[in-house]
């Protein structure tokens, strides 16, 4: 058991075919205490219940301070502890450049760039106190290639600046053994780009993927619970690409 006695919040958790939830369903099989934190209360309650027995669901918009630092506040009253924060919590938006309007701005760079920030300021203290931690930031193939497969510009600018972000983290939380990672997931079959494509669209984007197919849901999980174990223990400040080879570099 990898994650045994680990306590783990991971955040966009409740989505029933999304990277979050197979995330806990693999932290959860490894021995971890799980805390699905979602924007719907009864959607994530439901999640964590679908774990078994010993595991949290939690309402909070990430991108809100107040509602992050109460999040953490509930899971360190609960478990006394919180050893991995998963900030997985996106949204996408297919905009050419010309149509981004400052609303569709701030909703997308709000919930993965924001939202990365406001989670990781709530767990840091209570990491730094522990003197051990792990940060896990879900950043997408579309900050590196400039994407062009499903998010607009203003996503790979949130995902890009989630790179960052993170990369200034792990430097900074080195001496405290809170360590900082980010996954760039490729092309992933779940809800945020299961029906919008195409059959012709897939076939030519697996084309380019040399292992042949998209990623599942289960594929991003395992790199979450590398970097979320002590198995990753000397890596801090990576970007590890779970791709199929889309983008090789
Ligand atoms: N699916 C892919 O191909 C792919 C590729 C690269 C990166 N990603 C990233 O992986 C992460 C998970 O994506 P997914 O495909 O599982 O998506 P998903 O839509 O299935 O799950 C996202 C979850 O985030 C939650 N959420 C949205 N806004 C929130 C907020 N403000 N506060 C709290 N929760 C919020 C949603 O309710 C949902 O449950 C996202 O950050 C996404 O950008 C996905």
């Amino acid at each position: 058991m990898l994650l045994q006695g680990k306590v783990a919040l991971i955040t966009g958790a409740a989505s029933a075919r999304g990277i979050g939830r197979a995330t806990a369903a693999t932290f959860a099989a490894q021995g971890a205490r799980v805390i699905i934190l979602d924007l719907d209360e009864s959607a994530a309650r439901d999640a964590a219940a679908s774990l078994g027995d010993g595991h949290l669901g939690l309402a909070a918009n990430v991108a809100d301070e107040g509602q992050a630092q109460q999040a953490v506040a509930r899971v360190i009253e609960h478990f006394g502890r919180l050893d991995v924060l998963v900030n997985n919590a996106g949204i996408t938006q297919p905009l050419k450049t010309l149509d981004i309007r400052g609303g569709d701005y701030d909703k997308v760079l709000d919930v993965s760039l924001r939202g990365t920030l406001l989670m990781s300021q709530a767990a840091i203290p209570h990491m730094r106190e522990q003197k051990s931690g792990s940060i896990v930031c879900m950043s997408s193939v579309s900050a590196q290639r400039g994407g062009g497969i499903f998010g607009g510009p203003h996503y790979s600018a949130a995902k890009a600046g989630v790179l960052g972000l993170a990369k200034a983290m792990a430097r900074e939380l080195g001496p405290d053994q809170v360590r900082v990672n980010s996954i760039a997931p490729g092309l992933i079959h779940t809800d945020i780009t299961g029906g919008l494509l195409q059959d012709e669209r897939r076939h030519a984007i697996i084309e380019g993927i040399p292992l042949g197919r998209l990623g599942s849901a289960q594929d991003v999980a395992n790199a979450a619970l590398f970097l979320a174990s002590d198995l990753s223990s000397y890596l801090t400040g990576i970007t590890l690409d779970v791709n199929g080879g889309m983008l090789i570099h």
